[in-house]
């Protein structure tokens, strides 16, 4: 697998994954195999953003529980470690006294702008809470900050996330700007790039019900279950109550658009034409997905399992050489901002 480019070249791809919940195929189509098709192309950079999830997430063994699972995930799946720095952002200090120097150059009002703080008001507002910033904390205030130092720290070029997080990448943009043009003599950011997959190319995949798959509307299917629970959640997916012999229109039933996601080009041609034409009922297309999914899954389920059981340490020294690196490019940077901004 020759690099067609030196490293010194090669351009930086960043994404960070919050750690709270399993991964599920969603996650899976959407956002894991093109960062690792994206691995293949640019020095990559990819972390376990889990400081971002204690904004939310209050039960410590979870967030460690998920910290693991989700990073023995993408190691299942082919995440190598040689060519992608894999690390936790907890492990990297220098993250958080950069964040306090980008603070200090973010106005307020960019933050008070921000889509999930102003969502969670709005919540407030609909619900009649006369505090707007009720259930509010400082780290979903001050989230955006942190993010952009994720990014700055490692003089990242593009940022590989979904629409969701576009605005925060435009911020990251905007606060290296302010820090530049305050301490630009001394050390100037780079301004990295969002790079968000375009509607039609874009893999989403349906959840249970029908609505994208997401932890927040409860309907996912997680990579890792059980084989059996695999299958009880496929059988699970919403369908319409067209007859076996009938045809059916695939392209809006969420077990061929999951299918699609799975099978060859061959595989899905002939799937499409049987439901087409009548003869193939929901029982058989979901027991058809159910076996290309769990083809694609068993040995990477395999692995995860071995990552994940107790006394196995290769999870820990991967992301253990994955901090030794991103501390020496953060550290590198921050001693720079330190001496541009007057402590040292
Ligand atoms: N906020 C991102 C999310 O919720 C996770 C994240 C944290 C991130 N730091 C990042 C993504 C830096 C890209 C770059 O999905």
């Amino acid at each position: 697998m020759a690099m067609d480019s030196s490293p010194a070249h090669t351009k930086v791809s960043l994404t960070g994954i919050k750690p709270t919940g399993y991964v599920h195929l969603g996650n899976y189509v959407g956002a894991i195999r093109p960062a690792l098709a994206l691995a293949e192309k640019y020095e990559s950079w990819y972390f376990m953003a889990d400081y971002h999830s204690l904004t939310s997430m209050r039960d410590a063994q979870a967030l460690r529980h998920y910290t693991r699972s989700v990073a023995a995930t993408w190691l299942a799946c082919g995440l190598d470690p040689e060519r992608t720095v894999f690390y936790r952002q907890s492990d990297v200090p220098e993250i958080f006294e950069l964040q306090w120097v980008m603070s200090c150059v973010t106005g307020k009002g960019l933050m008070n702008r921000a889509h999930a703080y102003k969502a969670a008001r709005d919540r407030n507002r609909e619900n009649g809470v006369e505090d707007l910033d009720a259930g509010v904390n400082m780290g979903l205030y001050n989230y955006p900050v942190l993010m952009a130092v994720d990014i700055l720290a490692m003089e990242t070029d593009v940022v590989p996330v979904g629409r969701d997080q576009l605005q925060h990448v435009e911020y990251t943009a905007d606060i290296a700007g302010s820090f530049n043009h305050l301490f630009g003599e001394g050390y100037t950011f780079k301004i990295p790039l969002p790079m968000v997959p375009d509607e039609s190319t874009a893999h989403t995949l349906p959840g249970l019900d029908g609505r994208k798959m997401s932890k927040s509307y409860n309907n996912t299917i997680p990579m890792f279950g059980t084989e059996k629970e695999l299958e009880k959640l496929i059988k699970r997916i919403k369908t319409d109550s067209v007859p076996v012999e009938e045809p059916k229109d695939p392209d809006s039933a969420h077990v061929f658009q999951i299918y699609q996601h799975f099978a060859s080009p061959a595989e899905v041609a002939e799937v499409r034409a049987r439901l087409e034409k009548g003869g193939m009922g929901w029982g058989e297309a979901k027991k058809v997905l159910f076996d290309a999914v769990n083809a694609e899954l068993s040995p990477l389920r395999a692995r995860y399992n071995e990552l994940m059981t107790p006394g196995n340490t290769e999870l820990d020294e991967v992301l253990a050489t994955g901090a030794v690196k991103a501390r020496k490019r953060a550290g590198a940077v921050l001693s720079a901002v330190r001496r541009a901004v007057g402590v040292a």
